[in-house]
């Protein structure tokens, strides 16, 4: 199975893909998780997608292009994957195709603007390890520690409501003619992303479950 998850920043991508990943026992790969972790330990690539990142701009196509190229072409992608935030313009979605890959499903997860800001403000993310956690949805046991690993916990500097709104415009503006391109190819489903967690993810894997056939 090749999945793809579309949505708004916040939309829940991360939190259904990291679900779906488990049950199909498939990779996700998040472009977003792979540029944080180069910015955390100052590789020449974080450094590059730094100042793009924390304004709320996308990182030039070549570069994420060049990291999905190098990570598709990896041993455990080839039962399938899940492209989480990848890709995000129509120029990354062409590059895709010109890689000869063909999506079986897209997925792209909705959620109003208003909804988006108010759920960002409440993210929390483990700086050692990276996992998700809201401060209502998913709290940890122990407040400001990751129940994983123990790190402690953190906002990202994305999530600042100024810069959350820069990334809802971004994304209006360059990934949203995404559901254009893959309805234009019968492989677009939407699914309301404004219920709960569980909820969402249901629908997801009936969606999977009826491509799979
Ligand atoms: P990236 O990390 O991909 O950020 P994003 O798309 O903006 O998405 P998020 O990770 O913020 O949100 P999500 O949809 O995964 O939601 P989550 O599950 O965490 O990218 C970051 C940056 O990197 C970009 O801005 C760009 O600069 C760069 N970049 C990345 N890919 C790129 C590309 N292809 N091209 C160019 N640049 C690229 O959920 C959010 C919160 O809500 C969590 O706290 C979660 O617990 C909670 N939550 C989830 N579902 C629900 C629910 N149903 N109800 C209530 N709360 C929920």
């Amino acid at each position: 199975m090749k999945l793809m998850f579309l949505g708004a920043p916040g939309a829940g991508k991360g939190t259904q893909a990291e679900k779906v990943s488990a049950k199909y026992c498939i990779p996700s790969i998040s472009t977003g998780a792979i540029l944080r972790e180069a910015m955390s330990t100052g590789t020449e690539l974080g450094v590059k997608a730094k100042s793009f990142v924390e304004k709320g701009a996308l990182v030039p196509d070549e570069v994420v292009i060049g990291i999905i190229k190098e990570r598709l072409a990896q041993d455990d992608c080839s039962n399938g994957f899940i492209l989480d935030g990848f890709p995000r313009t129509v120029a990354q979605a062409e590059a895709l195709d010109a890689m000869g890959i063909k999506m079986d499903l897209v997925i792209s997860i909705e959620v109003s603007d208003d909804d988006i800001v108010k759920r960002m403000s409440r993210r929390r993310l483990c700086e050692k390890c990276g996992a998700s956690y809201h401060v209502i949805h998913i709290p940890t046991k122990v407040e400001g520690i990751c129940d994983a690993c123990g790190g402690n916990l953190i906002t990202r500097k994305d999530d600042k409501p100024e810069v959350v709104l820069d990334r809802l415009s971004t994304y209006h503006k360059q990934t949203e003619p995404l559901k254009d391109f893959y309805a234009a190819k019968n492989l677009l489903v939407l699914v309301e992303g404004n219920k709960s967690i569980d909820s969402i993810t249901n629908t997801i894997y009936s969606k999977i479950d009826s491509v799979r056939g």
